[in-house]
C-alpha cells in the first residue's frame, strides 16, 4: 500500500515476495518423487525466513500453493496438505521461538478442518512476534484476491464514489503489509502464475533459474544485491533528472 516515494531505494527490501518453484524438477534430476522436492522446499523455506530476516527484511510472503495447482494429480496435492501439517508440527515452535509471525493468507474455504486449525493455532500461536512476517500464501490466488475484496464491497454496499484503491487496499489479503518491494521467483520460468497481482504493481521482478530448494544465503544475497541497484522511480523520474521547471 504505502510506496517509496521516486527514486529512493533503501538498500533494503522492506517487503519480498517469493514464487517457490523448481520443487518437483530438484527431485527429478535427483531420480526422486516429487514429493521429495516439496520437502526439501519446506527445510529451503524455514532457512530463507531465517536468512530475510537477518537481513533486516520485514514482511517476506512466499507462494506455497496456487488456486490453479488443484490441477495436479490428486496424490500431490494431497501430499502438499500432509506437508504443511507436518511442516507445522516440525518447525512451528521453533519459528515462534525466533519471533516470526506467520500468516496464512488465501481461500480457507476449499481446504480441511484440521489444516485449517493448524493454521489458526499457528497465527494465534505467533500473533506477537515481530521479528518478521512470514505470510504463506496457499489456495491463493491474485484473482481470486481481487474478487474476494470487491465482494467485501458488494456486501459492505459502498457506494461508488467512496470506492478507490485505498479502500479495495485495505480489504485486500496483505492489507496488513506495505506492497513487496522486490519480487522473485526461482525455477527459471519468467511469469507470475497468478500470485499478487495487484499488489506487485510496482515490486521490482527477479527471476532465477536457481531451483527452490536450493534458493539459500548465497542466492538471497544475490537477490537483495539486485534489488539495491534498481532505480525505483513509481512512474516519477531519476533523482538527478527531476531538476525544478525553469532552471
Ligand atoms: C513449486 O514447485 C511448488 C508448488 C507449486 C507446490 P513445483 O511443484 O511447481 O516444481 P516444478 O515447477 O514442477 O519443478
Ligand atoms: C506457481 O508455480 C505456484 C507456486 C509456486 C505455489 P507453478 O509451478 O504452479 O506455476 P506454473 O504452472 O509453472 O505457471
Ligand atoms: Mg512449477
Amino acid at each position: 500500500m504505502s510506496q517509496t516515494p521516486p527514486s529512493v531505494n533503501p538498500a533494503v527490501p522492506r517487503h519480498v515476495a517469493v514464487v517457490m518453484d523448481g520443487n518437483g524438477r530438484w527431485a527429478r534430476q535427483r531420480y526422486m518423487p516429487r514429493f521429495f522436492g516439496h520437502k526439501q522446499g519446506v527445510d529451503a523455506l524455514v532457512r530463507a525466513v531465517d536468512t530475510f530476516a537477518a537481513r533486516g527484511v520485514e514482511f517476506l510472503t512466499v507462494f506455497a500453493f496456487s488456486s490453479e495447482n488443484w490441477k495436479r494429480p490428486s496424490e500431490e496435492v494431497s501430499g502438499l496438505m500432509g506437508l504443511v501439517l507436518v511442516a507445522v508440527s516440525k518447525y512451528l515452535t521453533k519459528m515462534a521461538g525466533d519471533g516470526v509471525r506467520i500468516r496464512i493468507i488465501g481461500d480457507r474455504s476449499a481446504v480441511s478442518d484440521k489444516l485449517r486449525q493448524a493454521w489458526e493455532h499457528a497465527e494465534t500461536l505467533t500473533r506477537n512476534n515481530t521479528r518478521i512476517t512470514l505470510s504463506v500464501a496457499f489456495n491463493y490466488g491474485g484473482r481470486w484476491d481481487v474478487v474476494q475484496a470487491c465482494r467485501q464491497a458488494l456486501a459492505e454496499g459502498v457506494k461508488p464514489e467512496d470506492f478507490d484503491e485505498a479502500w479495495l487496499s485495505r480489504r485486500m489479503a496483505l492489507s496488513f503489509a506495505p506492497d513487496p518491494d522486490l519480487f522473485i521467483r526461482t525455477g527459471g520460468e519468467m511469469r507470475m502464475s497468478n500470485f499478487l497481482l495487484w499488489q506487485a504493481a510496482y515490486s521490482e521482478l527477479f527471476f532465477t533459474e536457481c531451483l527452490w530448494p536450493d534458493f539459500g544465503e548465497v542466492e538471497i544475497d544475490a537477490a537483495l544485491a539486485a534489488f539495491a541497484q534498481r532505480d525505483r522511480r513509481f512512474g516519477g523520474l531519476r533523482a538527478n533528472e527531476a531538476v525544478p521547471a525553469g532552471t
